[in-house]
């Protein structure tokens, strides 16, 4: 069984066949990466399984395509997509067998769901084949089971948005968190970021939290609910840009003002549909959660196909949007 220090000694004796096989076939500019081949064929690309999320809202979309953008045949390699079917983890867990027993180079992994994949990550290790995790984590958090896990950091942009409320906001009030599916990662680091501020402030009082499966239709049949039970309420912490796009339709439908006389919306991921709202003062507050990490990515898989040493965990950087001009001011450059 290959263990975490041992990790790198088998992939680097792959690497070592690979990084060959790239000098063998005039590549290795280290621009492009060269697979295990037969010079001039596809056999020169290094073959990537990504096994992925797929369809879920703006953010996933841009993520997902820059990687696409990012890994492709001129830059040397092969990049097989395998977009989960409709969220299903079994479905994932199928693609990334399918990657271990075709022998892919290295795998690419966005799950859908945080636990369940001991088996699975064992299994190519044991085959030798690297692992990299795209934004979502792993639960248990086994850092011996991948190379590294490259992500914004979801505590620190949740603990952003509790830390503008609280230093903005010191007359407090009733507040709800509408968050992603349970099972994954992510929800629990931005609870964890935002809980970790906000509980010690008990002027904001939390009076209730549901999951809206990063919908806005469902953002917004949550909120409505709330706004029943709690017509106090004065702010919403969505996790993502689409639920809180629908609170904001449902803030302003029950007469109400998104802000300081109304309700506060704050949200996570920095869309475009999202600035555009927080432009128009439809939203309070948004914290970019940055998808465009391919250059980041395109590091990391090169290292871990040399066998290089890395972090298990290399931070996205991204940054945070608490006005209307703030947003204006960004919107013409945003590519997503
Ligand atoms: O894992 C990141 C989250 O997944 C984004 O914040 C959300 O929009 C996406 O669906």
């Amino acid at each position: 069984m290959v263990t975490g220090g041992m990790r790198h000694a088998g992939i680097a004796a792959v690497a070592a066949f690979t990084m060959a096989a790239l000098a063998a076939c005039g590549g290795g500019n280290g621009d492009d990466a060269g697979g295990s081949g037969d010079a001039g064929g596809d056999g020169d690309l290094t073959t990537i399984g990504f096994v992925a999320v797929g369809p879920e809202g703006a953010w996933r979309n841009a993520n997902e395509q820059n990687v696409q953008d990012t890994f492709t045949k001129e830059a040397g390699f092969d990049l097989k997509y395998a977009p989960a079917a409709n969220l299903d983890q079994k479905s994932q867990i199928d693609a990334f067998t399918a990657f271990v027993d075709e022998g892919v180079d290295l795998i690419l992994l966005s799950a859908t769901e945080a636990t369940g994949w001991e088996d699975s990550l064992q299994r190519a290790q044991e085959a030798e084949i690297p692992v990299i995790l795209v934004d979502r984590g792993i639960e248990p958090d086994d850092t011996s089971l991948y190379v590294t896990r490259l992500a914004p950091n979801n505590v620190a942009v949740a603990a952003n948005i509790a830390n503008w409320l609280v230093d903005n906001h010191p007359e407090g009030g009733e507040y709800i968190t509408i968050e992603g599916p349970a099972g994954v990662g992510v929800v629990d680091e931005r609870n964890q970021g935002f809980d970790e501020v906000i509980s010690k402030h008990p002027e904001w009082v939390k009076v209730g939290a549901q999951t809206a499966n990063w919908a806005v239709d469902e953002g917004k049949s949550v909120t409505e609910t709330f706004l029943k039970s709690n017509p106090d309420l004065k702010f919403v912490f969505a996790q993502n840009d689409e639920m809180g796009l629908g609170a904001s339709e449902a803030v302003l439908e029950a007469g109400k003002t998104v802000g300081p006389d109304g309700v506060l919306i704050a949200t996570i991921d920095g869309t475009k549909n999202a600035m555009t709202a927080l432009s128009e003062g439809r939203l309070s507050f948004v914290a970019e959660y940055n998808p465009l990490f391919g250059d980041q990515l395109l590091d990391a898989v090169k290292k871990a196909l040399a066998g290089e040493d890395q972090p298990s965990s290399i931070e996205v950087t991204s940054t945070t949007f608490d006005s209307p001009e703030a947003a204006k001011a960004a919107l013409p450059d945003r590519k997503y």
